[in-house]
């Protein structure tokens, strides 16, 4: 039997290298502890924000540059995605964003500390219409229960959809789960002028005339998840 040498080479130290043509925006989890060392990830401390389904990154690019106080990171399920998403951050010299390949939930159950991320971002989650789809969706009560785990005190959730059912789901969500605080929702009525303002989905949305909802809740201080 022929044995198979490692996926990736490695330094004399041990340390892995990057597999060659990937950017350097893009976090390679494999090699990684559980939970991430931030200050390692991002090579200094400071507030975290995570973006769940970053798609190819627009709000990574357009959002990091404008808070270089906070560190950003993007995850999405999509390997293609998440690399189109770290190479717009490298094109763009983001030094405060990466964007990685991972699915939501064992992310947060396994790769964050408790307690550790400023904020959380979901912007236009696959809504799957279908009942025999539901348990696809993103929002989902052990999402929330995963997100108030991994949510420091305080810490913001912002999310926005153009599904109208959809939205009142995933307010329910967050008006029952006990962690949350819900502080403001509505439709949004303005939208920016440049497409690049705003993400893949909220300008297709945009553009065929479709309506945007948003959500802004709080991770409540006292409250246990
Ligand atoms: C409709 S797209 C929206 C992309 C982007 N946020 C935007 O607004 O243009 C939803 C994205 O979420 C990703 N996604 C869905 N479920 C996910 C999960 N459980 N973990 C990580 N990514 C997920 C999909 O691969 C897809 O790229």
């Amino acid at each position: 039997m022929t044995r198979r040498g490692p996926r990736s080479s490695s330094t004399p130290g041990g340390a892995p290298l990057p597999e060659a043509g990937l950017p350097t925006t893009w976090l390679d989890l494999a090699p990684q502890p559980a939970p991430l060392v931030w200050r390692e990830v991002f090579g200094r401390a400071a507030p975290v924000e995570l973006e769940i389904g970053c798609g190819n990154g627009r709000f990574l690019a357009r959002e990091a540059p404008r808070r270089p106080e906070a560190c950003f990171l993007g995850i999405e399920q999509s390997r293609k995605y998440s690399l189109m998403a770290a190479r717009r951050l490298e094109k763009q010299g983001a030094a405060n964003a990466r964007a990685a390949c991972a699915v939501a939930e064992e992310f947060l159950a396994e790769r964050v500390a408790r307690g550790s991320l400023a904020a959380v971002h979901i912007y236009f989650s696959d809504p799957w219409p279908k009942r025999r789809h539901a348990r696809r969706r993103l929002f989902q009560w052990t999402l929330l229960n995963l997100l108030a785990d991994a949510a420091g005190p305080g810490a913001a959730l912002h999310v926005k959809t153009d599904v109208d059912w959809y939205f009142e789901l995933i307010m329910s969500l967050f008006i029952e789960h006990p962690a949350f605080e819900l502080l403001s929702f509505g439709e949004q009525l303005e939208f920016p002028e440049e497409d690049l303002e705003m993400t893949g989905f909220e300008s297709k949305a945009h553009r065929l005339g479709g309506r945007v909802f948003f959500l802004e809740a709080r991770r409540l201080r006292d409250a246990r998840a």
